[in-house]
């Protein structure tokens, strides 16, 4: 549970509390350690159970809440203190403050405003760049062009991370026209990303999950949606929202980018801590990688998470070596991939993951080192199968700028 905030509530209102501590329950990254309808009991349930949070409505009666505030930051100093009261009283926040609330939401509290408050107080306790353990890793996963096998390592890349128990993780299926996630997992959604994204206000963390499919190997699945007229329906900001809440909710995300580069595609490479740029090794896909990281250069910090990952490695005997195809591109190869098409045709047409279908295969092993290196246990990426001897001769790239 070292992903999971734990959190007490006291709220003397049977209503509110319930419909708080439903809103709460729906959260992953929340366990409700305890509920108290009475303020006077609150400190001592504070100083057994020890929770990181402690939520405190002050509408019942708000000078006494505000003397327990007090009381629990004197007593429990570690508990960080979130007053909810339906007033926006000026006065009354600067006292909740000084008695030493942490965060101050006004009832009735919204899913995104009490999700924001978390991660402040997440980020206070645990600094801002530790959402490794804590925060939840969002890979997008585009591909130089199409059939380079984006949507293979995706998948198979989120049904690795969801055998370890210790990750919860959903894949988002963001080619709206084409996409085939579904078809890889061999299920039949009911819900898909419009459905979801049309409905993000009214969502809370049990509709959203409910909304998506869940596979045996543990993979969520948001797919896309079936009919090609529902694409329009999806906007950024919805999507970014819909990112949001999944984000709250699982360790890992991965997205199954399209291969338009669009402003829905552009969201989730910004909101991304990882970009897997997967391509073939021959001279259109590489191209297309330069031409690519050029644009990705010209976004904040784009640049810098995009991972360039190599498939089918071992293809095309004797074309260009990983040397040349590095100095190309102007950037390091992040992870290699095999070629297995046998393997790959077997998983594609069974809609059956690697990792059931050929856990001991090569190409399974290195979409399972891929997820290893991208949760930082593993820096080494996996050997190259070609030899510098396949080199290319001569200026076969000699017209690309070679970048830093
Ligand atoms: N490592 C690999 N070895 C052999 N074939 C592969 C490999 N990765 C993907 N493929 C095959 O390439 C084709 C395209 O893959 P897909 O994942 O659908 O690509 P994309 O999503 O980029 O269009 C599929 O037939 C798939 O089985
Ligand atoms: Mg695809």
């Amino acid at each position: 549970m070292s992903n999971v905030l734990r959190l007490a509530v006291v709220d003397p209102n049977d209503a509110t509390r319930e419909s708080l501590k439903a809103m709460l329950l729906g959260m992953d990254s929340v366990w409700l350690e305890a509920e108290c309808s009475r303020y006077e009991f609150f400190a001592d349930v504070i100083a057994q159970t020890h929770p990181e949070i402690g939520v405190v409505n002050l509408d019942k009666d708000p000078e006494k809440a505000l003397d327990l505030v007090a009381k629990v930051n004197e007593a429990s100093p570690d508990c960080n203190l979130l007053v909810v009261s339906s007033s926006t009283d000026g006065k009354l926040i600067l006292r909740a403050m000084r008695a030493g609330a942490k965060e101050y939401l006004t009832a009735p509290v919204k899913l995104q405003d009490l999700l924001d408050a978390l991660s402040r107080i997440t980020e206070r306790k645990f600094g801002k760049g530790e959402g490794k353990s804590r925060g939840c890793s969002v890979i997008a996963v585009g591909g130089a062009t199409g059939g380079v096998g984006t949507t293979s390592v995706a998948v198979n890349l989120g049904c690795a991370l969801a055998k370890d128990p210790k990750n919860s993780v959903c894949l988002v299926d963001l080619d709206l026209c084409l996409g085939d996630c579904d078809v890889f997992l061999d299920t039949i959604p009911d819900y898909s990303l419009t459905d979801v994204s049309q409905n993000i206000s009214r969502l809370d963390f049990q509709l959203l999950k409910r909304s998506l499919t869940k596979h045996s190997s543990g993979l969520f699945l948001l797919p896309r949606p079936v009919n090609i007229s529902d694409i329009a329906l999806i906007k950024p900001d919805d999507l970014q929202r819909v990112l949001g809440l999944l984000k709250a909710t699982f360790t890992h995300l991965v997205v199954d980018l399209s291969k338009s580069y669009n402003a829905l595609d552009q969201t989730v490479m910004q909101m991304a801590t990882h970009v897997l740029l997967v391509t073939q090794v021959d001279l259109p896909c590489l191209r297309n990688v330069v031409r690519l990281m050029m644009s990705f250069q010209e976004m904040d910090g784009m640049a810098d998470k995009v991972k360039i990952v190599f498939n089918r490695v071992g293809l095309e005997q004797g074309a260009i070596s990983l040397k040349k195809a590095q100095e190309t591109m102007g950037r390091e190869v992040f992870w290699q991939i095999p070629n297995d098409y046998r393997t790959m045709v077997e998983v594609r047409n069974n809609g059956v993951p690697l990792i059931e279908q050929a856990p001991k295969a090569p190409v399974t092993q290195a979409i399972i080192g891929l997820g290893n290196a991208l949760n930082g246990e593993v820096s080494k990426p996996a050997e190259a199968p070609t030899e510098e001897a396949k080199a290319g001769k001569g200026g076969l790239f000699s017209f690309w700028p070679s970048k830093k």
